[in-house]
C-alpha cells in the first residue's frame, strides 16, 4: 500500500479533527511515515500527545516555537513529504488556502508544498452551502495538485442532517493510496459525457430529463485520481470536475465536442443521458398560450454512441449506459451491439437507492465478450472505481 511513503497530515480545527488519531493508525498500518502539522483551534480537539505518540513525531503547530528542530518546518516538512492530507479542513482555512494566506502553521505549510495535497473538508451544511464557501473550493480545486474530496450526507455535530460531513479516514486512506499508487491510467486520455441535454423550445422553455451528472463526475474523478488525462464534456450539472470541462447545453452541442475530443481519446466513456429528440423549430419569442391544445413537432437528435462507434479504432475502447424500464438484459447487450461499444452499464431505475439523482447506484455490466459483472449498491465514486477496474485497469 502506501509502504515507506511520507505523509503530512494537517488538522485543523473542527470537531471532526478526533477521527485524524484513527487517520493517522490506519496510514501507519499501511506502512506510511507520518508527520503531523495542525493549526492552534486543531489542538482543541486533539492533543499533541495522542497524535506525537500515534505518528511517533513530534506535532508541528507553532512557527515559532523554540522546540521546532530547524525553526523553518513549513519548508522541511513539505520537502519531506510525498503527499499532505488536510483533514478536517475548515471554511476558515479553505478561505486561506484559497486567498494564499500563511498567517499559521498549517497553511504556511500548505503554500510550500507543490506535490499532491487532499482536502477533506468538513463543516456545517449551511456554511458548505455558503456562496464564499463553495466560491473558495472552486479555487483551490483548481490548484494543479489539490484534489478535494466531497464531503459526506449525515448527521452532523451541530445535531442536524446534512452535507458536510468529513469522510471517513478509511475513505481518505483510499483516495491517499489512489493518488500515489494507483496511477495506472497514467498517460491515457480518457473522453467522458455527462449530465442531461436541454432541448430549446423558446427563450423560457426546453425539453430534458432527470439527469444529475452524478455518475459522470464521479468516473471523471476516479479517473483522474488514477493519472488519467480527462476531458469531461457535460451537460447542464451543478457537479464540479478539477479537470478539464467543456460545457455543453444541446445533444448537437455535445456530439461536436465529442467527435472533436475522440480522435484522440483511448477510452471514451458515454454516461449522458442525451436527449434522443429535439423541437423540429425553436421560436425567439416566448411561445405565448392561446388556449388551445398544442403539437410540437420532434426531430430525432444524432446517437453520439453510435456515431463514435462507428468512428472507433482498434486501440480505442467505448463504454456505454444503459437505463432501462423493462427487457433490462436483453435491451442493454443489444444497445451495445448496435451501437459498437465494447462494455455497457446498465443502471437499475428497480432498486432503491439508485438512479437519477442518488449518491449511490447499483449497475450491472456487460462486455462485448459476454462478461456479465453485478456491482453490488454503493456510493457512486465507487461503483465508478469498479468500473474503471473492469476495463482492465485493476485496481
Ligand atoms: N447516447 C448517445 N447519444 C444519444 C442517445 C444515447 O450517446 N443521442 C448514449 C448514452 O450516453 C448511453 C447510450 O447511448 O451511453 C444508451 O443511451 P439510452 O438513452 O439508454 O439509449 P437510446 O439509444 O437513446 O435508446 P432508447 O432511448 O430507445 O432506450
Amino acid at each position: 500500500m502506501l509502504q515507506g511513503k511520507h505523509i503530512l497530515v494537517g488538522i485543523s480545527g473542527g470537531i471532526a479533527a478526533y477521527k485524524i488519531p484513527e487517520l493517522i493508525r490506519l496510514l501507519k498500518k499501511a506502512g506510511a511515515e507520518v508527520c503531523v502539522c495542525t493549526t492552534r483551534n486543531a489542538l482543541q480537539f486533539v492533543t499533541p500527545l495522542t497524535l506525537e505518540t500515534l505518528s511517533n513525531n513530534r506535532v508541528y503547530s507553532d512557527v515559532f516555537a523554540p522546540h521546532n528542530e530547524h525553526q523553518t518546518e513549513h519548508i522541511s516538512l513539505p520537502d519531506w513529504a510525498d503527499l499532505m492530507i488536510i483533514a478536517p479542513c475548515t471554511a476558515n482555512v479553505i478561505g486561506k488556502m484559497a486567498a494564499g494566506i500563511a498567517d499559521d502553521a498549517l497553511n504556511t505549510t500548505f503554500l510550500a508544498m507543490l506535490k499532491p495535497v487532499i482536502v477533506a473538508p468538513a463543516m456545517n451544511d449551511k456554511m458548505l452551502q455558503h456562496p464564499a464557501v463553495q466560491r473558495n473550493l472552486q479555487t483551490i480545486r483548481e490548484y494543479p495538485n489539490v484534489t478535494v474530496l466531497d464531503c459526506d450526507e449525515g448527521f452532523l455535530a451541530c445535531g442536524t442532517q446534512g452535507k458536510g460531513r468529513m469522510q471517513e479516514p478509511e475513505d481518505i486512506l483510499q483516495a491517499a493510496d489512489c493518488l500515489l499508487e494507483k496511477k495506472n491510467m497514467l498517460g491515457k486520455r480518457v473522453l467522458i459525457t455527462a449530465g442531461p441535454t436541454q432541448e430549446k423550445i423558446d427563450p423560457v422553455r426546453y425539453i430534458s430529463n432527470y439527469s444529475t451528472g452524478k455518475m459522470g463526475y464521479a468516473l471523471a474523478r476516479a479517473c483522474m485520481l488514477r493519472g488519467a488525462e480527462v476531458t469531461l464534456i457535460s451537460g447542464p450539472s451543478a457537479e464540479h470536475f478539477s479537470g478539464k470541462t467543456v460545457r455543453v447545453t444541446s445533444a448537437q452541442e455535445m456530439l461536436n465536442a465529442a467527435v472533436a475530443e475522440f480522435v484522440n481519446a483511448d477510452i471514451a466513456i458515454l454516461c449522458a443521458a442525451v436527449a434522443d429528440y429535439r423541437p423540429e423549430q425553436t421560436a425567439d419569442k416566448k411561445i405565448k398560450r392561446n388556449g388551445e391544445s398544442m403539437l410540437l413537432p420532434l426531430v430525432p437528435n444524432a446517437d453520439i454512441a453510435a456515431t463514435l462507434g462507428k468512428q472507433k479504432k482498434s486501440n480505442q475502447l467505448l463504454v456505454g449506459f444503459a437505463l432501462e424500464t423493462d427487457n433490462e438484459e436483453q435491451n442493454a447487450i443489444e444497445k451495445m451491439q448496435r451501437k459498437n461499444l465494447d462494455c455497457i452499464v446498465l443502471n437499475s431505475l428497480q432498486d432503491k437507492g439508485a438512479g437519477f439523482g442518488c449518491d449511490t447506484n447499483k449497475v450491472t455490466v456487460f462486455g462485448a465478450d459476454g462478461r456479465k459483472t453485478v456491482l453490488p449498491l454503493a456510493s457512486k465514486d465507487e461503483i465508478a472505481s469498479a468500473i474503471i477496474n473492469l476495463l482492465a485497469y485493476p485496481h
